[in-house]
């Protein structure tokens, strides 16, 4: 199919085209991803988690990302590729911000970069779009402040709290971010952002009425069960599928049955 980039996934909304999209993190898995016909790869400090195994995203580099970004650009071909901004990679300034995401496009090969905030990070997404680097905003439950929140609790359900990601919402369309992640909301609350803002809304957790919706690999492919959010849908058991194939290797070792005539040479 066409090649997905920034102009093309703005037009889907226009178009009421669902806009699919996954995280990534190796070239292996991008390529199945993106063989299947995803439209967004996103290289998300989520890694932080579910490669890494730490038990938040905080620790997460611009390194790590520019690494994982390299080997997720060698596996798409037709997918557009968006970088997350690691904590302390573009809250410093604006500057600061510019030399990341320029490493993330430069030396990751990413198409465009993503970063948590809204009001408070205008000035920053705007500076980036005006260096030529398309930005994703992501309000709500952004994790990166999982201590301010005192946990990953879904954000936005007083009245004030939803005016709040409101405002980071449209801030950040104004600050001229392509597309915005809506994570960790009610389904009303997105609904409005969506219907109020003329760039495309990504949902994780907030619902069906986003103009498209994101998930980590590892938790729908049941890769990953050190913690199962309420908003996560399993479509395949991998780590069953993984542990039986390994049970089934040990005991063929270990009977002999492997390696068999046909795996020997002469
Ligand atoms: O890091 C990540 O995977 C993300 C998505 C879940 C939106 O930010
Ligand atoms: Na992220």
């Amino acid at each position: 199919g066409r090649k997905m980039t920034v102009p093309e996934v703005c037009s889907m909304k226009e178009k009421g085209e669902k806009i699919v999209c996954l995280t990534a993190y190796d070239y292996c898995l991008a390529r199945i991803l993106d063989e299947s016909g995803i439209d967004i790869l996103l290289v998300g400090d989520s890694l932080g988690s579910v490669v890494q195994g730490h038990d938040s995203t905080l620790p997460v580099t611009v390194d790590d990302v520019i690494y994982h970004t390299k080997a997720v650009v060698r596996g798409r071909r037709r997918a557009l590729v968006v970088s997350d901004m690691p904590f302390m990679t573009f809250q410093l300034g604006v500057d600061e911000a510019k030399r990341n995401a320029g490493r993330l496009v430069q030396e990751g090969g990413a198409e465009s970069v993503k970063l948590e905030g809204g009001v408070t990070q205008a000035a920053t997404i705007e500076g980036l779009v005006k260096m030529g680097v398309p930005v994703m905003g992501h309000v709500g439950l952004t994790p990166q402040s999982v201590h301010q929140f005192g946990g990953y609790r879904i954000q936005g359900r007083g009245e004030a709290d939803a005016r709040a990601i409101l405002d980071d919402a449209m801030a950040v369309e104004q600050a001229g971010a392509f597309a915005v992640v809506l994570e960790g909301m009610p389904v009303q609350l997105a609904r409005e952002i969506t219907q109020r803002v003329s760039i495309p809304t990504i949902g994780i957790g907030a619902g069906m009425h986003c103009d498209g919706q994101i998930l980590v690999v590892h938790d729908m492919l049941g890769l990953f069960d050190d913690f199962t959010p309420k908003f996560v849908k399993r479509y395949a058991n991998l780590k069953e599928t993984i542990g039986g194939a390994v049970r089934s290797y040990m005991e063929e070792v270990r009977t002999e049955a492997f390696p068999a005539e046909e795996h020997t040479f002469h």
